[in-house]
């Protein structure tokens, strides 16, 4: 059990449910499903017989040609709508043009500098973005990207990001987006394992009053590796960059050659083509490719933003999602899933207190957002700084609220449905992963019952369950593995150039299911409640990362000879990043060294890696067998007095050590 879910306990009271609230629903323009009974029979039609379910929900796509096969699934690999073609872009875009909704809203963006107290403020209709989409897309066909061709793309959170995203979706090229956060290093590992030859950027992105040195980064990553040909820029910031002629290109150049209408129609694209890449962090190594494909994670994706979050077009909908596209949740559900729905998506550039800690519930206020989707991290960060920044703001417009990227204490959970949702929005509290493509177990607005800390009850089509590594589910309130007995539409297909980490990591812990890396339990009403991660990965405000890539990144610096990380807990982060490390003799114990390892990770993989906590220790404890110690050293970390059989540690004075070094 992770420490932050035995803190939930202490505070919880299980039969603290909020019932539905119908007329969140109907302040929206209706609720899809509006029983609880509607749900239940649904859902079990939909798990009975998902090919009819998918392919009712398919039909609210186009298609340049319908499938012949809804399915084909044999373990691990599940291919959707087969024989079918369509084109993401045209989904989310140009259907919506040709359907006579061009003059309306399709992103609405904000800045972070506010010059003169106002920020920057854009409003782009879907004819805009048809045209830009169009014309970048022609660009990048001008550079000899095709059909295939995985593009690399590195920006802040602008416009020309979503804009970047659907042109390559329009001409059939995967992209890899990277996490502006992350360091050229990880662009390097990215680059290189996608064979990308591309990579779109910016001079710079905003970010708490200062520039993140995109184009910079992209420019050591370029003198790393020999793969990049092509660097596009946008200039975003007037941050002053060096230039390679004959490599770099400025956007604005691109999309302004040639005169006159520019035509680049949407590829047609076959239903199980790859759509993007996304890197995530996994258990071990360096982070691998999760592969998405084009017509299940449409399909999947419309579907979920759709109940999950009551989108509705012509409903004046304001949808509000603060991830960076760079996480799944910002493809999935600030592009994709929602321009698919045709309602306003909004993107905000910088960060959530600057100016001032207020500035989310400005932006509510001034767009008058409806559906918001944030972060358990973020909302704790709220807390802290205080109810008087969001009672400066109105915010009655907000009729749902939603969270997702790590377990949410109840304590937070309270206080967004009282603070932020004036106690009448309903809070969609989703859990899924990169590798789901989308919502897997959330409640329903304006129909599920919810329990503070509970993500309820699995999704339309999900057979989630909670189960042994035989695949027997266990009863309810036991912790078990959280598995998915039978494949959906936006399932991984594969981990890029890997196949067998593919099936170690998700299809050989539980027998013949999908094991999701969570642990779980159901309660005595069916719901579920996450555990946490039962592998190496940690959730760092709600950021995946991988325990050993922040040991390798320690293990790179020429001091460090051995290090072991694991999770702690955190007041805002939720888990915290703590280092244990044995130095080389020239490794000299301290701060200045603190400090030094602290920012050799960042430069490795960003700096959302860095440790929270380093200490210094002679040896690491670990088992007769070599095996690092790992619950110890998490409850050192945690300040926790270690329990529980230690009789398998090699050096007990190791443990004693690492108590002495305690900060
Ligand atoms: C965790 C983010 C509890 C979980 C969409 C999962 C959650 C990992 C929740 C995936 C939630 C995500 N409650 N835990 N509502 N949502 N998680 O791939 O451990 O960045 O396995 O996808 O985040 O993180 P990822």
């Amino acid at each position: 059990m992770s420490d932050q879910q035995s803190s939930f306990d202490s505070v919880l009271s299980e039969d603290r449910v909020f019932p539905p609230s119908p007329d969140a629903g109907a302040s929206l323009g209706g609720a899809w499903i509006d029983s609880m009974e509607s749900y239940r029979d649904l859902h079990a039609k939909s798990v009975a017989d998902p090919e009819g379910f998918w392919a009712a929900a398919a039909e609210d796509l186009d298609w340049f040609s319908h499938w012949d096969t809804v399915l084909e699934w044999n373990l691990p690999d599940a291919r959707w709508f087969i024989g079918g073609t369509l084109n993401a872009c045209w989904n989310c875009v140009d259907r919506h043009v040709e359907s006579g909704h061009g003059d309306e809203v399709a992103i609405v963006w904000e800045g972070e500098p506010m010059p003169g107290g106002e920020p920057d403020v854009r409003h782009l209709t879907y004819a805009e973005v048809q045209d830009k989409v169009i014309r970048f897309a022609a660009a990048l066909k001008g550079l000899g990207i095709g059909k295939g061709d995985i593009v690399t793309i590195y920006m802040g959170m602008v416009p020309e990001l979503a804009i970047a995203c659907l042109a390559c979706a329009r001409i059939g090229a995967p992209h890899s987006v990277i996490f502006g956060g992350f360091s050229s290093q990880a662009i390097v590992d990215r680059v290189e394992d996608a064979d990308s030859r591309i990579v779109i950027t910016c001079d710079g992105a905003w970010r708490r009053g200062l520039i993140v040195p995109l184009k910079d980064n992209v420019d050591e990553a370029a003198r790393n590796t020999d793969r990049i040909e092509h660097v596009v820029v946008l200039k975003r910031c007037e941050n002053e960059v060096q230039w390679i002629d004959g490599r770099d290109a400025w956007w604005h150049d691109l999309m302004e050659s040639g005169d006159g209408p520019v035509e680049c129609p949407c590829e047609p694209m076959d239903s199980e083509d790859m759509l993007f890449l996304l890197y995530t962090s996994g258990s071990t190594g360096k982070p691998k490719g999760i592969m998405h494909t084009t017509g299940g994670y449409m399909v999947y994706t419309m579907l979920t933003s759709r109940y999950t979050f009551n989108l509705r077009p012509d409903c004046d909908q304001m949808y509000w999602c603060t991830a960076d596209v760079g996480w799944i949740t910002g493809h999935s559900y600030i592009i994709y899933g929602v321009m698919a729905n045709r309602v306003p998506t909004l993107m905000y550039e910088g960060a959530p207190n600057h100016p001032e800690p207020d500035r989310f519930w400005s932006i509510v206020e001034r767009h008058k957002v409806t559906q918001f989707y944030t972060a358990p991290t973020a909302i704790r960060a709220f807390m802290k700084w205080g109810d008087e920044h969001p009672a400066k703001h109105d915010l009655s417009s907000l009729k749902l609220l939603g969270t997702v990227g790590e377990p949410i204490n109840p304590e937070a959970w309270m206080w967004y449905h009282r603070v932020i949702g004036s106690q009448r929005c309903p809070i969609v509290d989703t859990w899924w992963q990169t590798e789901t493509g989308g919502h897997m177990i959330t409640p329903l607005p304006a129909v599920t019952p919810t329990v503070p800390g509970s993500c309820t009850l699995p999704f339309l089509g999900i057979d989630a369950i909670v189960c042994d590594e035989r695949g027997n589910e266990v009863p309810p309130n036991s912790g078990g593995l959280l598995a998915i007995r039978t494949p959906w539409p936006s399932m991984l297909r594969g981990v890029y150039g890997d196949r067998q980490r593919f099936i170690d990591t998700y299809f050989s812990t539980v027998d013949g299911m999908y094991f999701a890396g969570d642990s779980a339990r159901r309660d005595d009403r069916g719901y579920f409640w996450i555990m946490g991660r039962v592998d190496d990965v940690i959730n760092v405000s709600g950021h995946r990362l991988g325990t050993m890539e922040v040991e390798s990144a320690l293990v790179s610096h020429s001091s460090v000879v051995e290090a072991a990380v694991v999770g702690m807990p955190h007041e805002i982060k939720g888990t915290g990043i703590a280092a244990f490390v044995t130095l080389d003799p020239s490794g000299e114990p301290g701060d200045e060294l603190k400090v030094a390892l602290r920012e050799h990770v960042a430069k490795e993989i960003g700096a959302i890696a860095k440790p929270d906590m380093i200490r210094f220790t002679d040896a690491l404890p670990k088992t007769r067998s070599g095996k690092i110690m790992r619950r110890l050293l998490r409850d050192i970390a945690a300040g926790a007095e270690s329990t529980g059989d230690v009789t398998t540690l090699e050096d007990f004075s190791v443990l004693a050590k690492l108590r002495d070094d305690e900060e």
